[in-house]
């Protein structure tokens, strides 16, 4: 069985893109990996967030995530700043990480170019921290979008480099964790390519069957196909995406032949994808609800996620010590 880490930001809320994308197939991941789940807290303070919201954006990742479908009996979830072992470490692996290495990295140079006030040693550093992350549990796989992949890369030639050092073979090189599958995208609502926080066009699982029906609602259309069998607009062809994941296939067929027979009416084609989506993600949403009600629940789950992740980390820290030399008398 491989180890699979995954790392989640701990800022944002979970968005149709995220949930048909990727998430939805964590949540049978975990039944064929020894899987590690873990919000990146530490990760977030690089933009130094009020204190006000920091735990704020952490429960909400953190409910989100198990809302879901990520079963802490199955997996194991915890909060990065629960597991100091993971401070050890990067102290450990930034002596062997050099300032020419991390300064070159794309998003610190972009970050650094953003934010030239703010150029600290933790985002200098991040990709350390994020190594240690990984290396902690000598994770096998990793699950990272295709901005991560750079820290990946890193994350192996620092294991290769302490490996090299101490003359063992002790960390694996960890690979990016792929579904092996067609992954679905999830086009936004804006006619634009695929669903982004930062693109303004989210569907998010967290959203009330109001709004859900005022952003499908506000979805680009236009006077509708002038020409028999004619090829959709991407706009359009969005809309149909979206419906494919959420509706059956009768429901599909039926607008498509409206479509074909140049019949659609988009009011009643996007009625029916606010009420398909709605009926989709509704399980999801009573769960956010239930969960964020019930502290002593995330309480449980933070604090059984801690000691999984520590028993682990532990483990490793106590090799690595001995291997870089450190003796007790
Ligand atoms: N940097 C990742 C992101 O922004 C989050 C992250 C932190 C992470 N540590 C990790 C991801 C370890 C995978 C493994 O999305």
């Amino acid at each position: 069985m491989d180890t699979v880490l995954s790392g989640i930001r701990s800022t944002g809320n979970l968005h149709l893109g995220n949930y048909y994308g990727a998430l939805r197939n964590f949540t049978r991941m975990q039944f064929e990996n020894n899987c590690f789940f873990f919000i990146a807290d530490y990760h977030s303070l690089t933009t130094h967030p009020d204190p006000s919201i920091l735990h704020g954006n952490v429960k909400n990742v953190l409910t989100e995530y198990l809302a879901a479908g990520i079963d802490p009996e199955v997996s194991t979830i915890y909060i990065q700043s629960d597991v100091p072992e993971v401070c050890e470490l990067y102290l450990l692996l930034n002596m062997h990480a050099y300032l020419g290495e991390l300064s070159k990295t794309v998003s610190f140079k972009e970050k650094a170019r953003k934010n030239p006030d703010n150029v600290n040693a933790g985002l200098l550093t991040y990709p350390t921290l994020m190594a240690a992350d990984i290396l902690l549990h000598n994770a096998d796989k990793v699950r990272v979008g295709k901005d991560q992949e750079q820290h990946l890369e890193m994350t192996r030639k620092f294991a290769r480099r302490f490996n090299n050092i101490y003359g063992v073979e002790f960390f694996n090189e960890p690979v990016a964790y792929n579904f092996g599958q067609e992954l679905i995208k999830i086009p936004g609502l804006d006619g634009s390519g695929k669903m982004g926080k930062s693109e303004g066009n989210c569907v998010y699982l967290k959203d009330t069957p109001k709004e859900i029906e005022k952003k499908v609602k506000r979805a680009l259309t236009d006077e509708g196909p002038k020409e028999f069998d004619s090829v959709k607009p991407d706009y359009i062809e969005n809309l149909f995406t979206i419906l494919k994941v959420v509706s059956t296939p009768e429901v599909v067929a039926h607008f498509d032949e409206k479509w074909n027979k140049c019949e659609i009416r988009y009011g009643d084609l996007k009625k029916q994808l606010a009420e398909d989506i709605i009926k989709a993600t509704d399980p999801i949403r009573s769960r956010i609800t239930d969960i964020e009600n019930d502290d002593t629940y995330l309480r449980k789950v933070t604090k059984e996620g801690a000691e999984k992740a520590r028993e682990s980390a532990a483990k490793t820290l106590r090799q690595v010590r001995e291997i870089m030399g450190f003796k007790t008398f």
